[in-house]
């Protein structure tokens, strides 16, 4: 399994015992590339160097010294590095890390550095090494980076070009740390809330995900600056959010149609605006793992959608095809199997056994060295794309805003678009007198780690040594809106609960904040097998609801835990996702009404551990078994959050009542804020097919805008669709728009159009 074994690396005896490397982080780094034509770098290069450029290491493999020891850290070794250059060729490394957010700008700049200082060395014709990293809600890897809410957060903004700056900023810190590889965004659909990943996802909704996926690469690549962006990494494909089980790497059952209808379209529209890379699913669909699966990632990836960049294992996966699917006998068999496949590179990540198997293979006819130019070319081209064979590494001067107010406002509004109220009775919410006593308590109300979720500063995000210095905890923030806030933890996450000190402390309180928590995880160690939240934590809302105080919840989950025993009992609830670093603020910023929450639930947010419906089900689930013909009982709906102002919508108007081939129709509505406060509405179009020859979901997303209107204000909002908006994969696994009625909803209005 992965990455227990990562490392903090202390490069500082490295570089004084290499008097030519303390110059490196202080200059533009680019010289000792003669050749950069692809072709005839390509026509010069030799097996051994070809197939190098096809695996990826981990730096533990260049590296030595104690595992996330503080006191005693790894250090790069020299002669490690020379085996994994000179003899091996490796042209890209990657890390995870435990401890690696400690790792400063400058100590980055001087990791990569090193490297390619080495690796010039390594040929007459050096490469450029590509380093790559999980820079998944910010560059979480970075010492003072800014960290952004997980995506799922960002999908409730319902805003993409806030998704957008996100990811641009994202891009740049990366960059700065001389790293132009970052592997995200997540584009699994978001479609089974158990599994330990459903976070990392923008949630179920193909149309939302879609423009998320855009908004991210545009965000991350705009194709490619080289010295703000980086490569983005479409993640993973395809089908990997879908286990069975919804454990993490495990079986998934998904029928071809189902795999285009639902799991393809953020992969596609992410293609469609020039994603570089793409990571594979780890698992298997319908028995077949997704890296030996020639029609998944060679005729639909390459042939069909034209995807013409690199496409790169999960970690270790090859040798998973052995071991874990038993498809191979033998690693080289696997190896042969992926690299047939379609595979560009392996992240192999611990050992240079997949170079000296590849080389066997291609030595003795088994695999074409046109398959093997084929994959080099790829990765060759992207190096180029990205400039590293003209600057490897930049200046830290050139990145002057790294960690900068500037880029912290961005997270802060992207953690405020994101808050979602899912309840507010008789308008307890906000609470508009400072000195108002608060009790607050509940696991996550003084975590910065429990906002951030995992992947932040190490791979689970559990070590709070690491956290960004100066950002605030719920508890924090509130203290610098209320004048009297009363705080006793009162749980612990799953088994600790002291109820008598809490009744006891809340008893003199005006309001109570119960702020509930789930353990930042991811992949396999986030594993659970049941939605419902932790009972200690249901027993301390509970418990306190006895006092008959009016209860605010506070929700950061990591996908959406069973409430439904307290939402009775809460009189407000605040679903805050995984906000990161601004998120304490922008919570108790919520809370004292500083912002107005506006945000959109991405998925559907289910009140039973096994009533898994989406929104956008089938008509004949509603064949429900107490023939009430309404399977949909959700506890909140997708798309559902509400507001502390209130919009009205009026002059409802559809430009045609026909759409055919070429047109496109006109959606407009009128939106009024006619609250007391200033605000934002995300107006949301559905349609309905009335029949069709696959069951026709009840309804389905085909397109929104988030407005910003001020009390009193009105806007006419356009919403344009085409006839490709109402299509589907037909049984033939076609996408067909099919000729007859569509319903389209929005608000309370509704409208027939027909499609020819
Ligand atoms: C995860 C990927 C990640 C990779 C490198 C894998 O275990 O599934 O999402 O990019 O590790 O850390």
């Amino acid at each position: 399994m992965k990455k227990y074994c990562l490392i903090v690396i202390c490069f500082h005896l490295f570089f004084s015992a290499n008097s030519q490397n303390t110059d490196v982080a202080s200059k533009n780094f680019s010289n000792g590339f003669p050749i950069k034509d692809i072709d005839v770098l390509i026509s010069k290069m030799s097996i051994e160097e070809k197939v190098g450029q096809m695996s990826q290491v981990d730096l533990g493999v260049i590296a030595v010294g104690d595992i996330c020891n503080l006191k005693n850290p790894q250090q790069l070794d020299i002669s490690k590095l020379e085996t994994a250059l000179n003899k091996y060729h490796v042209g890209s490394i990657l890390n995870v890390g435990c401890g690696s957010g400690t790792i400063s700008l400058e100590n980055w700049k001087k990791i990569i550095s090193a490297i390619q200082i080495k690796n010039q060395k390594s040929s007459n014709y050096p490469i450029p090494v590509i380093y790559g990293i999980d820079a998944i809600h910010g560059a979480n890897y970075v010492m003072g980076a800014t960290l952004f809410p997980q995506q799922i957060a960002q999908a409730a903004t319902w805003n993409p070009q806030l998704v957008k700056s996100a990811n641009e900023i994202s891009a740049y810190e990366t960059r700065a740390a001389g790293i132009p590889w970052n592997f995200s965004p997540v584009l699994d659909l978001g479609r089974q809330p158990l599994w330990s990943r459903f976070f990392e996802t923008y949630g179920e909704d193909v149309c939302l995900a879609k423009s998320m996926a855009v908004a991210a690469i545009s965000g991350l690549q705009s194709n490619v600056d080289n010295t703000y962006h980086v490569a983005a990494c479409m993640k993973h494909f395809l089908g990997y959010s879908f286990s069975l089980s919804g454990h993490d790497r495990t079986p998934a059952w998904i029928s071809d149609r189902e795999l285009r209808e639902y799991f393809l379209p953020t992969f596609q529209a992410a293609i469609s605006v020039g994603a570089k890379t793409v990571m594979i699913n780890s698992g298997e669909i319908n028995g077949t793992p997704v890296h030996a699966n020639y029609d998944i990632l060679t005729k639909l990836l390459r042939d069909e959608l034209k995807f013409t960049g690199v496409a790169v294992t999960d970690w270790e996966d090859i040798y998973k095809l052995v071991n874990v699917h038993h498809v191979a006998a033998t690693k080289k068999e696997a190896v042969k199997m992926a690299i047939m496949a379609g595979i560009d590179m392996s992240m192999t990540p611990n050992d240079f056994e997949f170079n000296d198997l590849l080389i066997q293979l291609v030595k003795e006819g088994s695999i074409p060295q046109s398959r093997i130019d084929l994959s080099v070319k790829r990765i060759l081209n992207l190096k180029k794309e990205l400039g590293l064979f003209d600057n490897v590494v930049y200046l830290p001067s050139s990145y002057p805003d790294f960690g900068s107010k500037k880029f912290s406002d961005v997270s802060y509004n992207a953690a405020s678009e994101a808050i979602t109220l899912l309840k507010n009775n008789r308008n307890v919410l906000p609470l508009m007198n400072k000195d108002e006593k608060l009790f607050v308590c509940g696991p996550a109300a003084n975590s910065l780690n429990l906002l951030n979720g995992a992947w932040t500063h190490t791979w689970q995000g559990v070590d709070d040594k690491y956290n960004t210095k100066g950002k605030l905890t719920i508890l924090e923030a509130l203290r610098a809106n209320f004048t009297s806030v009363n705080y006793l933890q009162g749980t612990s996450l799953d088994s600790i609960i002291d109820v008598k000190t809490c009744i006891a402390q809340a008893k003199n309180a005006d309001k109570i904040i119960v702020c509930l928590g789930e353990i930042p995880c991811t992949e396999i160690p986030g594993n659970i097998n049941d939605l419902t939240l932790p009972a200690v934590q249901l027993k301390l809302v509970d418990e306190l609801s006895k006092l008959n105080k009016p209860i605010i919840l506070v929700c950061c989950f990591n996908r959406p835990r069973i409430i439904h025993s307290i939402v009775n009992k809460a009189d407000a609830i605040v679903y805050a996702y995984l906000p990161g670093d601004e998120g304490g603020r922008a919570i108790a910023d919520c809370i004292a009404g500083i912002i107005n929450p506006s945000g959109k639930l991405p998925f559907t947010y289910p009140k039973a551990t096994n009533e898994i419906v989406h929104y956008d089900h089938k008509a004949s689930e509603d064949l429900a078994t107490d023939f009430s013909n309404n399977a949909y009982q959700p506890e909140f709906d997708f798309g559902f959050g509400m507001s502390y102002t209130h919009f009205t919508y009026s002059d409802f108007k559809v430009s045609s009542d026909t759409l055919s081939n070429n047109d496109s129709i006109s959606i407009s509505i009128k939106v009024t804020n006619d609250g007391k406060l200033n605000g934002k509405e995300v107006v949301q179009l559905y349609y309905k097919d009335i029949v069709a020859s696959i069951t026709p979901s009840v309804k389905k997303l085909v397109a929104f805008e988030k407005v910003d209107l001020n009390v009193g204000q009105s806007l006419i909002v356009n919403l344009k669709v085409t006839k490709s908006d109402f299509s589907f994969i037909n049984k033939d696994l076609k996408r067909v728009t099919e000729e007859g009625t569509i319903e389209l909803m929005l608000s309370d209005f509704k409208h027939a159009i027909y499609v020819k």
